[in-house]
C-alpha cells in the first residue's frame, strides 16, 4: 500500500536522515525507483507533477505505484508535486495520492496561508500529507517557471507564522536552491535553514535537489530538511542512456534493449541519492 509521508518524514527528521522524493515521468520509472529502493532497504517517495498526472492519469499512477510498492515490499509515499490548483489536488487525493503540495508561493503571504489552509482542511480526516512553499525557488519545474531575479528566500518568522496559521505538516522554505542543473555554484543559506529549523517543528523539504554537492545535501538534511526532491538528474540519467543506445545502435528497436539500459541508469542514480541522504537500511 501507499502510506502518508507525514510519519515517514517525522521519523526521518528525528533520526537525522533524509527521504528522497523522486519525480517519476512514466510507469516504468515507478518500478525502477522502487526496485532500487528495495534493493537497499530504503523507504522512498514517488512524486509526479501536474503535467504527469494529465499525461498518465491519477488513477493509473496510484494503482501502478501501489502495485509496485506491494511487489517490492517497500514503504512508499505518492506525492503530487507543485500543484497550484485546488481541484487537481482534490482529484489526486480522491484517486489515492498520500501527499500533496499546494504551491501558492507565487501569491502574497496571506493568500498562500488561505490556499494552503483550504487543502489542510480538505485532508483533515484523511491520512494524507500536505506540503506548502514559502519564498520562491528559481528555475523550471514543469509548468512553473521562476527567474533568478524573482527568486526569494523564505523568512524564518514567516515560516513559523505560516505553520501556526495553516497547520501544514511539512514546509518547503526557499533557501537558495534551484530547480534543474545549476549554472554556477549554488549559494545555500545554511544559517537561514538553521533559523527556520529552530522555530518550526515540522519536517522541511529541500527542492531543487539535482546537482547539489553531496556535502551540501547532507548539511541540509542534518538541519531538518527531511524530504529531498530529485527530478532532473534522474530523468536525465535514463534519457541519456536511451539516447546513447540509439546513437550506438540506430537500428535496434527492441524496447526491452533500450529500456533495460534506462532502468540500469535510473537504478544507479536512485541508489546514489538514497545513500547520500542516509535512508538505506531504514525500512
Ligand atoms: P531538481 O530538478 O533540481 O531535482 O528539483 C526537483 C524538485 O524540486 C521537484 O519539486
Ligand atoms: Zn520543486
Ligand atoms: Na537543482
Amino acid at each position: 500500500p501507499l502510506y502518508s509521508t507525514t510519519p515517514m518524514l517525522q521519523k526521518a527528521k528525528a533520526d537525522k536522515h533524509g527521504i528522497v522524493a523522486f519525480n517519476v515521468h512514466s510507469f516504468d520509472s515507478i518500478f525502477w525507483v522502487l526496485e532500487a529502493a528495495a534493493e537497499i532497504s530504503s523507504p522512498v517517495i514517488l512524486q509526479t507533477t501536474v503535467g504527469t498526472v494529465k499525461q498518465l492519469g491519477a488513477q493509473n499512477i496510484v494503482r501502478t505505484a501501489a502495485a509496485a510498492s506491494d511487489y517490492y515490499n517497500t514503504p512508499t509515499g505518492l506525492h503530487l508535486d507543485h500543484c497550484t490548483d485546488y481541484e487537481v489536488i482534490k482529484q489526486a487525493v480522491r484517486a489515492g495520492y498520500t501527499s500533496v503540495m499546494m504551491d501558492a508561493s507565487m501569491h502574497p503571504f496571506e493568500e498562500n496561508v488561505s490556499r494552503t489552509r483550504e487543502v489542510v482542511d480538505l485532508a483533515e480526516s484523511l491520512d494524507v500529507n500536505i506540503e506548502a512553499e514559502l519564498g520562491k525557488v528559481s528555475g523550471v519545474e514543469d509548468e512553473i517557471v521562476v527567474s533568478e531575479s524573482d527568486a526569494q528566500k523564505a523568512v524564518p518568522a514567516e515560516c513559523r507564522e505560516f505553520v501556526e496559521k495553516t497547520g501544514v505538516p511539512t514546509l518547503a522554505p526557499a533557501i537558495g536552491t534551484a530547480h534543474g542543473i545549476y549554472k554556477g555554484e549554488p549559494n545555500i543559506d545554511f544559517d537561514r535553514i538553521e533559523d527556520i529549523s529552530n522555530i518550526v517543528n515540522v519536517p522541511l523539504v529541500l527542492h531543487g535537489g539535482s546537482a547539489l554537492p553531496d556535502d551540501v545535501v547532507k548539511r541540509c538534511v542534518a538541519l531538518g530538511m527531511a524530504k529531498v526532491n530529485v527530478s532532473t538528474e534522474l530523468k536525465n540519467a535514463y534519457s541519456e542512456a536511451i539516447r546513447k543506445h540509439f546513437v550506438e545502435n540506430p537500428d535496434s528497436l527492441d524496447p526491452r534493449r533500450y529500456l533495460q539500459k534506462a532502468k540500469d541508469a535510473a537504478k544507479e542514480m536512485v541508489k546514489t541519492k538514497i545513500i547520500m541522504v542516509g535512508s538505506q537500511d531504514k525500512v
